[in-house]
């Protein structure tokens, strides 16, 4: 994106700072893991990936083990996931054999990087899910709604404002506020975003992904796992942040060399899925879905032969994801599914 206007709604600031094909966050480097930035899940420990696998296939099951149908993740990141979700499929042949593997992913240096991961394998890389055939399709989405754009408003005296940046350069920017007509916004999105809130915090692409995922959902069957960072009150939060080597950074400093983050209001996600019709849910927390999953008789078995160190550093990762003050409760993990599947497994 070349900077022409030096102003921009808080989204398209994001989006430049993250994607700008010069200088932008995720199109420079690889950001997962140790060396990098931040963590995810299936960078920290396989056996997240695992209870993924476990929890596909069983839902696969559900829908009658269909001998055609898709699994689509997106955001794939360096692709650990898909990766592990991979070699345990292989232990499955009527499943391998049935399912059409498929990433959507925004950023061409992680497509290289999946591709070089993921190489002995049949994948496709589509660029959307329109076009998407009449198949049931499975969705994974981790942490993948948190890293999309967002636009934040304010309530002021009756009138709302939203956030805007002004740019000077890459090291210097500030933020202000421009009075806004938010019907305009919510006829973009076709929702009453605005009803009952001072603040809003929502992601366009995160609002329409939702909504053209649950349309598949509902035409197709299938479902989509949603695991994010996220909360499930009413009332909307600023949770804008930026993260750099491990560590929480200010969002106009460092442009380009931090990520941009923020946490999912389920709330919303709940309320547009039930404004749409034909379609369930169930929500919890990632410590309850990855219990239920068995992660920890999970762990039990593949620990049995190792030494002190190897299985000290096991359950290290385990607390990681199942504890209260880590991963545990901050993530939730959200199904969305066809009305007529009573399947839910994990919740
Ligand atoms: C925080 S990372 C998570 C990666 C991976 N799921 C994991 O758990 O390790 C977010 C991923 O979503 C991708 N992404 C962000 N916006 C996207 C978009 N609009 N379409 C497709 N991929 C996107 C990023 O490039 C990155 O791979």
């Amino acid at each position: 994106m070349k900077i022409k206007k030096k102003n921009f709604p808080l989204d398209r600031f994001i989006n430049y700072s993250l994607y700008d094909k010069k200088s932008g966050y995720y199109m420079k480097k690889n950001p997962f893991g140790k060396d990098g930035d931040f963590i995810t899940a299936p960078n920290i420990s396989r056996l997240f990936s695992e209870m993924i696998a476990i929890w596909v296939l069983s839902f696969w099951k559900s829908l009658g083990s269909p001998k055609e149908f898709e699994l689509i993740e997106l955001g794939a990141g360096n692709g650990e996931m898909m990766s592990v979700l991979l070699e345990s499929f292989k232990n499955f042949p009527k499943f391998f054999k049935a399912c059409k593997f498929k990433i959507i992913e925004k950023s061409p240096s992680l497509i290289k990087i999946q591709k070089k991961k993921l190489y002995k394998n049949k994948i496709s890389w589509i660029k959307n899910v329109k076009n998407i055939k009449k198949k049931p399709t499975i969705f994974l989405a981790n942490e993948f709604f948190d890293s999309l754009e967002i636009k934040q408003f304010t309530k002021k005296k009756g009138l709302w404002f939203e956030k805007f940046v002004h740019l000077k350069n890459n090291n210097k920017a500030h933020f202000f506020e421009k009075k806004i007509n938010m019907k305009n916004y919510e006829k973009k999105i076709r929702f009453n975003i605005s009803k009952n809130q001072k603040f809003i915090e929502y992601s366009e692409p995160g609002i329409s992904y939702l909504k053209e995922i649950s349309k598949i959902i509902k035409r197709n069957s299938g479902g989509i796992l949603i695991i994010d960072y996220g909360y499930i009150e009413n009332k909307m939060k600023n949770t804008l942040q930026a993260i750099s080597k491990h560590k929480y950074s200010d969002i106009l400093e460092k442009i380009g060399n931090a990520d941009i983050t923020h946490n999912i209001n389920f709330k919303l996600f709940q309320k547009i899925i039930k404004h749409m019709g034909g379609l369930r849910y169930n929500l919890t927390t990632q410590k309850k879905f990855l219990i239920k999953m068995g992660i920890n008789e999970r762990a039990e078995i593949i620990s049995r032969n190792y030494n002190f160190l190897k299985k000290a550093d096991l359950y290290y990762r385990l607390k990681r994801l199942i504890d209260d003050k880590q991963m545990g409760n901050l993530f939730k993990v959200m199904l969305i599914r066809n009305h007529k599947n009573n399947f839910k497994l994990g919740f």
